[in-house]
């Protein structure tokens, strides 16, 4: 298992678009992977279409996207133009890779295995794992699902723009925070130290303890 702050192991793998060695593969960009349970399973293809869709607002944000699943390179290149045809853009070249990891090295190695799951031949699938990777190669969020439901790209989005202003400023982003809303000030900071870092101010909701925690910055 791969604990949020560690440094993410810089595996090697076959991939649609060669072998890559994982930390030379994102170079100084920040990446997602996300896993699947198998090619040519009807969720999974939606999941990946959704990503081609939304692979400008990954591209944006400075972040490079790899998936994987338990199936070979051949398997994955011909499920790919699946993929592609169910999205509108059958003429494309499918635009980012997809790890193999028919050993399920990777899937025990990222503690993505799904116990529910399994093959014709009795291996185990990956659950939809995503991890995204900072720059420093260091974890900075994992979520798991179980293979029978479909995550929300819009959702990770949104994450990797509360993950990449919480690198840089000292706010932490409420309960369904969006780019342009109010953030919090972190707990760490008093108020007089809140004052200095944040020349837009804050506010202070007032609460029975009295205890003065519940802060609110313009997003800086
Ligand atoms: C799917 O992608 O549709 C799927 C894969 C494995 C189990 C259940 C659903």
């Amino acid at each position: 298992m791969v604990n949020l702050g560690d440094v993410f192991p810089n595996f090697k793998a076959p991939t649609t678009a060669g072998d890559i060695q994982f930390h030379d593969w994102m170079g100084d960009s920040w990446a997602i992977l996300f896993s699947h349970p198998a090619d040519y399973t009807p969720v999974c293809t939606t999941e990946l279409g959704r990503v081609v869709t939304l692979l400008p607002e990954f591209q944006k944000r400075n972040v490079k996207v790899i998936a994987l699943s338990c199936d070979s390179v051949e398997d994955h290149n011909g499920w790919a133009k699946d993929v592609m045809s169910y999205v509108g853009k059958a003429s494309e070249k499918f635009p980012y890779p997809i790890i193999s990891d028919k050993d399920r090295k990777l899937a025990v190695q990222l503690g993505m295995v799904d116990p529910d799951e399994k093959d014709s031949a009795g291996m185990p699938l990956t659950a939809r794992a995503v991890f995204v990777v900072g720059p420093d190669k260091k974890l900075k969020l994992s979520i798991l699902y179980p293979a029978t439901t479909g995550r929300n790209f819009d959702e990770i989005l949104r994450v990797i723009d509360s993950l990449q202003l919480t690198a840089k400023q000292k706010v932490a982003t409420p309960v369904d925070w969006k780019p342009g809303c109010k953030c919090m000030v972190v707990p760490s900071l008093s108020n007089d130290e809140a004052k200095k870092l944040f020349p837009k101010g804050f506010e202070e909701t007032k609460v029975p303890s009295q205890k003065s925690y519940l802060r609110f910055t313009p997003h800086p």
